[in-house]
């Protein structure tokens, strides 16, 4: 979501704290804005639209000086997307300047007591309520009226204030929404990522829920919202630069699509122990006597992560053999979800900070569960919220249509399910002839991507088609979902997922003729049964799609188009059946003149509800 960049030094600062925004763009935004204080004045523009268009409005109102500022990408959410609403915002008294993401809850109340007392609102935004309210609190000490204020305040924030009496102090605070400290030779950078700070410093810090931090060029002061000292942990960030550089591609969901053999390389790393057929995942060893012992396991997630999540429940009752379920984490955490003793809940997150998840996994956690996570952004809330859990290590995920996270997930997920079994009823034998199918994962990845000329040609011929059918059983139900919603965040295109058998109870009458309908058809238990769904659209007139296992000439006969994909065992194919339907949904994208890394209305993580 919003993104934050603030700069406190020696350096002139508009320009390095502007390319950090850039390195923030892929989270989603609809405007943006700088400020900076210029001889003891702030100065403040903004602008809907990109950060190039925040760059041409710079060059035509004129560079903004200085050695302290801020700067900042919004995504509406309190009133629309304007200028006016668009971040920094100032209070009317005191020359407060602030960048905020997430949402103070209580900002109605806080606004009447301030129009009460009368100050008058240039917008619509809980964010200039908070900037009032520390300008209506500032006697003199910028870092006491920031914990004053954030006393008063309920919701979500990650905010970096400055003020024109205090010319050399930035004051950070969070609460739920991530910030993270770079810390430099007489410099210090805030932002909402580390992606932002790691081309200036990779000495780092996370501000923890209820810190506030005061930074001038000397040093920082860490505290509590109550002003208790706190002392954080300066890390080495660890983020290469060509991680989040493109490298050679047009865009970042294609590279991550190719990086997916890499990335999955990380994923098994050191975790296979095929001598004695044992998983080896160190995050989850102090917990094995519990994990051992679990009766239930409920997988939570949201978009992507949830159809992960989803397969994840095949491979635990398969693997396993323990009962699963997988749910939106928005629908189980407003339940009032049933957990029994020994249940493990497993959040699945790309990036550990969407807020449902994280509610859905406290509110299990306080009802007994054992909490795990298979997140992929080290040090998240959510990773830090949980008892264990095993990281995906994919590498930073750019692009917003989560690709190399999903195939990590259901990865991860998979381990997970596999380290379970083999302590209940897998033998050595089983698990180690998974673990060699799963060794060969990355290089068959690899043959699928190869067919990537072949994969545009035929998006070419449905591209402009408005409405598509994703059709799977079984472990490529969820696959099935997952094509679908590639293709929808993209390229606009509106696509539904559902299980093949399904769609003869409704959909079916959408079909007419030439609707693309995209099957996932690759050889497995069910083979038979979605080929009979294959020819229930066919006699209607759809267009079929399949995507098949290699040397499945059979299919030719019933599919105008088929995507092969190497054979594998059914519970590790959707790693390899998916990646023909991101490649699709991709050439969909760009052939349609989308702006494929920055989808419109959406943000890369929700940390609001
Ligand atoms: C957003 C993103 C999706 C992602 C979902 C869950 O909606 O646009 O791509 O799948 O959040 O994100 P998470 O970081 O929890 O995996």
């Amino acid at each position: 979501m919003c993104g934050i960049v603030a700069y406190v030094g020696s350096k002139q600062c508009q320009q390095l704290m502007l390319e950090g925004l850039k390195r923030l763009e892929y989270r989603g935004y609809d405007s943006a804005g700088i400020a900076t204080i210029d001889h003891g004045k702030i100065r403040v523009v903004k602008t809907i639209g990109r950060v190039a268009n925040l760059e041409d409005k710079l060059e035509t109102v004129g560079a903004m000086r200085g050695t302290i500022g801020m700067c900042h990408t919004r995504w509406a959410t309190h009133g629309g997307v304007t200028d006016f609403n668009a971040h920094p915002h100032t209070d009317d008294k005191s020359g407060i300047c602030i960048i905020h993401n997430g949402i103070i809850e209580n900002y109605a109340s806080l606004k009447t007591y301030l129009e009460e007392k009368g100050h008058r609102f240039v917008s619509q935004t809980d964010t200039e309520v908070l900037a009032m309210l520390i300008g209506e609190l500032y006697d003199g000490d910028l870092e006491a009226a920031v914990q004053a204020a954030l006393r008063e305040c309920t919701g979500a924030y990650g905010i970096v204030v400055m003020c024109e009496r205090e010319p050399e102090t930035l004051v950070a605070a969070r609460k739920g929404s991530p910030l993270m400290v770079g810390v430099g030779d007489g410099e210090f950078l805030v932002a909402s990522d580390g992606s932002a700070i790691i081309s200036h410093t990779s000495q780092a810090f996370a501000l923890e829920d209820y810190q506030v931090v005061k930074i001038t060029p000397q040093g920082f002061r860490t505290s509590t919202i109550h002003n208790v000292p706190v002392t954080p942990k300066v890390q080495q960030l660890e983020i290469e630069l060509e991680e989040i550089e493109l490298g050679g591609y047009s865009h970042f969901m294609q590279k991550e699509i190719f990086e997916q053999p890499k990335a999955l390389r990380n994923t098994f790393r050191g975790r296979f122990g095929i001598e004695d057929g044992r998983v080896v995942l160190g995050g989850l060893a102090d917990h094995a006597k519990e994990l051992v012992k679990a009766k239930r396991v409920v997988l939570l997630g949201q978009g992507t992560a949830l159809h992960a999540a989803m397969i994840g429940r095949y491979l635990f009752e398969d693997l396993a053999k323990i009962p699963a379920t997988s749910e939106f984490s928005s629908e189980f955490r407003y339940r009032n979800p049933m957990i029994e003793e020994n249940t493990v809940a497993i959040a699945v997150s790309q990036s550990g900070e969407t807020a449902d998840t994280l509610a859905a996994l406290i509110e299990a956690k306080d009802r007994g569960a054992l909490a795990l996570g298979v997140i992929n952004v080290v040090g998240s809330t959510i990773a830090r919220e949980t008892d264990a859990g095993v990281y995906l290590r994919v590498g930073p995920e750019i692009g917003v249509a989560s690709t190399k996270a999903f195939v990590g997930q259901v990865a991860a997920l998979t381990l997970v399910a596999m380290w379970m079994g083999r302590r209940r009823y897998m033998s050595a034998d089983q698990c180690s002839s998974l673990m060699k199918s799963f060794e060969q994962i990355p290089e068959k990845i690899e043959r699928v991507l190869a067919t990537d000329e072949h994969i545009k040609k035929v998006t070419q011929k449905y591209v402009d088609r408005e409405n598509w059918l994703f059709l799977g059983r079984g472990y490529n139900y969820p696959t099935a979902l997952e094509g679908a919603l590639k293709l929808k965040e993209i390229s606009y295109i509106h696509a539904e997922g559902m299980p093949a058998a399904e769609m003869k109870h409704g959909p079916i009458a959408l079909i007419n003729e030439g609707m693309p309908a995209v099957f996932i058809a690759n050889r497995g238990r069910q083979y038979e049964k979605v080929m009979s769904n294959i020819q229930e659209v066919r006699a209607r007139g759809g267009h079929v799609i399949a995507v098949a296992t290699e040397g499945d000439e059979n299919i030719r006969k019933y599919a105008e188009d088929v995507f092969y994909v190497p054979d594998i065992e059914e519970p590790l194919s959707p790693i390899l059946t998916v990646v023909p339907l991101q490649l699709m949904a991709y050439h969909a994208a760009v052939l349609r003149g989308h702006d494929v890394d920055k989808p419109r209305n959406l943000a890369k993580s929700v940390t609001v509800e």
